[in-house]
């Protein structure tokens, strides 16, 4: 019989916490107890899960105790804080923030592509970013029938990438454009920035705050994590980060050169079989990936592939996915998922 988990969710109300409710219960994850964690100004508000009504209660190091499973996705600064409580307290984390995720003992995972690197976790485990996951799962497959030197990513970054305040701001603006009113702009590109620019009818190639080198946190994330995630610490790696005025799913157009020499039958052969991916690629019949329509999907959607004119090697892609659902809550799940089939939980 599987083994029964308690189970909590810290970010419970947001934008990735309500997507990871709904996966838990529609992939029917074996659950005990389940307990849904905020802020302190949520706690004792209801909370609905599988038909039945819970009270949020306040995150605190206390809540954790015998929990099995902790998801988190409340903000690095509570991750830093909470996740070596709940370890302590003997609870397995897996944290979607970004805090932990280059931290070397922490293992970063996409199921699909390094399953294994679970073995290795010492109570914390890392789901990579929205971005970063799509790409490397569309990635691993072409990795390993031709190898791979280089990846240059462009992103189209919709706005709940950003959580539920984002997703209100580009509502609130669209109608204040519709009605002929000043479009306010608060939350985007980054809350923290002096500077906020209107996300409707507008596109910003900012997402999270600049760094040293002038690529943003973004960036360097989609960067590093897929370095780190694919085990190739010299793929050559770029990125351009832009969030666009589309409410859910992240669009990406990815330049990638293998080693071994292919055509395009070739990348439909290996994408067509790889875990995780569908193939949308018919361009006599206009058939592409567009976020619209990869809403509530789980897998990640590749077309629009072409052999570079001027390198052989070298080959573009359009890829799509739920950055709620693959890019955050349905990683996690598929991560506790596997722990639970390969006894580590
Ligand atoms: N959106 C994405 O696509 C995505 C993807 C991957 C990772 N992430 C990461 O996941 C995290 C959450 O993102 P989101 O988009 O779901 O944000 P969100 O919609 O703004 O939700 C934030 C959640 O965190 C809770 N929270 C805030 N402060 C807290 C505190 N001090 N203690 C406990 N809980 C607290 C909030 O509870 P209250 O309602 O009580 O305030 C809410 O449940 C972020 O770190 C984000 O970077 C997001």
């Amino acid at each position: 019989m599987t083994k029964q988990l308690t189970v909590a969710i810290v970010g419970a109300t947001g934008a990735v916490g309500t997507k990871m409710r709904e996966q838990l219960y529609k992939r029917n994850f074996p659950i005990k107890n389940i307990k849904f964690l905020a802020s302190a100004k949520s706690a004792g508000k209801d909370i609905e899960f599988g038909g039945n009504t819970y009270k949020i209660e306040e995150a605190t190091p206390e809540a954790f105790e015998g929990v099995d499973v902790a998801l988190f996705s409340a903000g690095g600064s509570v991750s830093e804080k909470l996740a070596p409580e709940a370890v302590k307290r003997g609870a397995v984390v897996i944290d979607n923030t970004s805090h932990f995720r280059m931290h070397p003992e922490v293992p970063l995972v996409v199921p699909e592509v390094n399953r294994e690197a679970l073995k290795e976790h010492k109570g914390i485990i890392a789901n990579p970013n929205c971005s970063t996951i799509q790409m490397v799962v569309a990635l691993q497959p072409i990795r390993e029938k031709l190898g791979l030197t280089k990846v240059v990513v462009s992103t189209y970054q919709a706005v709940s990438g950003s959580g539920i305040a984002a997703i209100e701001e580009l509502r609130t603006q669209s109608a204040e454009w519709d009605k002929g009113k000043d479009v306010e702009a608060n939350v985007l590109p980054v809350k923290s920035e002096q500077k906020h620019y209107p996300i409707a009818r507008n596109l910003l190639p900012q997402i999270d705050v600049f760094t040293e080198n002038g690529f943003t946190k973004e960036e360097m994330k989609m960067i590093n994590e897929t370095k780190k995630i694919m085990g190739m610490p010299n793929l050559s790696v770029a990125a351009t980060c832009v969030r666009v005025p589309v409410v859910n799913g992240h669009s990406e157009s990815v330049y990638i050169e293998v080693e071994k020499e292919a055509n395009v039958e070739d990348i439909f052969a290996i994408l067509k079989d790889a875990p995780g991916v569908v193939l949308q690629d018919d361009i006599n019949n206009q058939v592409y990936p567009m976020p619209l329509f990869t809403e509530g999907e789980d897998p990640v959607f590749v077309g629009r592939i072409r052999q570079d004119l001027d390198n052989k090697k070298g080959f573009h892609l359009w890829v799509v996915a739920d950055n709620l659902l693959k890019g955050a809550a349905l990683n996690s799940i598929q991560i506790a998922e596997a722990m639970l089939e390969d006894n580590l939980l």
